[in-house]
């Protein structure tokens, strides 16, 4: 095909100084006033111990001394995160006391899925009842009443953001591996839970959009972890076949089914809405490399919980970290923390511990996991053009 020569100057030397303009733009660093947070355990910091039962020590020992609500011996990816902004770490929206919103609130829960559970606690089971929905629903009355406190002035005035923080926030998200985990502690079969992924990453999809009807505009999307590496998956179906990394081959492979949809449905998001920036985040590689490579990272017994109980992999589903067991002798112990939870990375046989957490964002950070490959400080420059 020929193009006429004489019309496609003015074309090519627009889109140079288009492009000029952008790179200009783009190696400014985004000043985040506040972050808003949608996810699960992976990135509560104490919503479902407010809403519900706090966790027990050991959880939080290693940093805040004391347990937070966060599933972790310290601190999780999203605090990290908050930390590099300069910015405090967000308290959980569900969190009634000492909590300050001014800089962002987090929604995430632990046992968040993105569609609705099937199984909700605390009395019918193990799931969040603020599921992506609801946590939707949540932050669209966090941005009205937010406002109504301001202009009220008093106290608490201080503790919400101020309304141009909505449009200027950074938004992360990190949820989808409980729903899968649900699919296989229900009677799904690994193929059935493989074929209902792409009903999730719609609902999220879709969540995603109201979101940014409700004008946020940079978005950071961490993908699932490996899920087949955990010890609460390992524990409860022994017979999986294993990977050369011990894990659990079936179960990780839905997992990257789940990322693979994710990155396409993140792809056709950032056609749909030009005005924003999306940054889909590959978690599952910085993850798996810990379980694959461990001692190259300087971590050892990936596989096994720090904190845990028994079994192969120092867990069982009924006796948790920080529980009390009576053995058989008749002496009661708590489940405590492994020696050094600084070379481990498995929590407590579902969650990472502060150290896995803080090499993961380390990785991510620097945008060479990511899908524009956008480092967390230029994740509010739309460089898609
Ligand atoms: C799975 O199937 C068994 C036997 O049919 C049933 O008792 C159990 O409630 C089912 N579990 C779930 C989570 O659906
Ligand atoms: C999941 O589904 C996709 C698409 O149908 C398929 O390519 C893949 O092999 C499936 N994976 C598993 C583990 O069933
Ligand atoms: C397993 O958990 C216990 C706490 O119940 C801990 O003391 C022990 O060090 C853990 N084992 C390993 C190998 O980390």
């Amino acid at each position: 095909m020929e193009f006429p020569k004489t019309n496609n100057m003015p074309i090519t030397t627009l889109s140079f100084l288009l492009c000029m303009l952008s790179l200009t733009y783009a190696s400014k660093n985004c000043d985040f006033p506040a972050i808003f947070n949608f996810g699960d355990s992976n990135s509560d910091a104490g919503g479902l111990a407010a809403a519900f039962t706090p966790l027990n020590s050991p959880y939080g020992e290693t940093f805040f001394h004391m347990p937070t609500g966060r599933y972790s011996d310290g601190r999780l990816i999203i605090d990290f995160i908050a930390k590099s902004f300069n910015l405090p770490y967000l308290s959980a929206y569900l969190s009634s006391l000492g909590a300050n919103f001014k800089h962002g609130a987090n929604f995430a829960t632990a046992g968040s899925t993105i569609q609705i559970p099937t199984t909700i606690m605390p009395a019918n089971g193990g799931y969040s009842p603020f599921f992506l929905d609801v946590q939707y629903e949540q932050f669209l009355q966090f941005i009205s009443r937010s406002q109504i406190v301001r202009e009220k002035e008093g106290i608490f005035a201080e503790l919400v953001p101020e309304k141009y923080y909505f449009e200027k926030a950074l938004y992360t998200f990190d949820i989808g591996q409980n729903d899968l985990g649900a699919g296989f502690s229900g009677n799904l079969s690994v193929e059935e839970v493989n074929a209902t992924v792409p009903d999730i990453v719609n609902s999220f999809s879709a969540n995603v959009k109201k979101i940014y009807n409700l004008g946020a505009r940079s978005f950071w999307i961490h993908n699932t972890g490996p899920l087949g590496c955990l010890a609460y998956i390992l524990e409860s179906f022994p017979s999986a076949e294993k990977d050369s990394a011990g894990c659990a081959k079936a179960y990780n492979e839905v997992a990257q089914h789940f990322n693979l949809n994710l990155k396409e449905s993140v792809a056709q998001l950032r056609k749909d809405l030009p005005l924003a920036a999306f940054t889909y985040v590959d978690i599952y590689s910085v993850k798996y490399s810990l379980f694959s490579e461990p001692e190259k990272h300087g971590f050892e017994f990936p596989l096994i919980a720090c904190c845990g109980y028994g079994g192969k992999y120092n867990y069982s589903s009924t006796i948790g970290c920080g529980d009390k067991v009576t053995e058989d002798d008749g002496t009661q112990i708590v489940v405590g923390s492994c020696d050094r939870p600084a070379v481990r990375v498995s929590w407590d046989g579902a969650h990472y511990t502060e150290a896995a957490n803080k090499f993961i964002f380390d990785q991510i950070s620097t945008g060479a996991f990511s899908d524009p490959p956008t480092a967390l400080n230029m994740a509010c420059h739309n460089t898609a053009y």
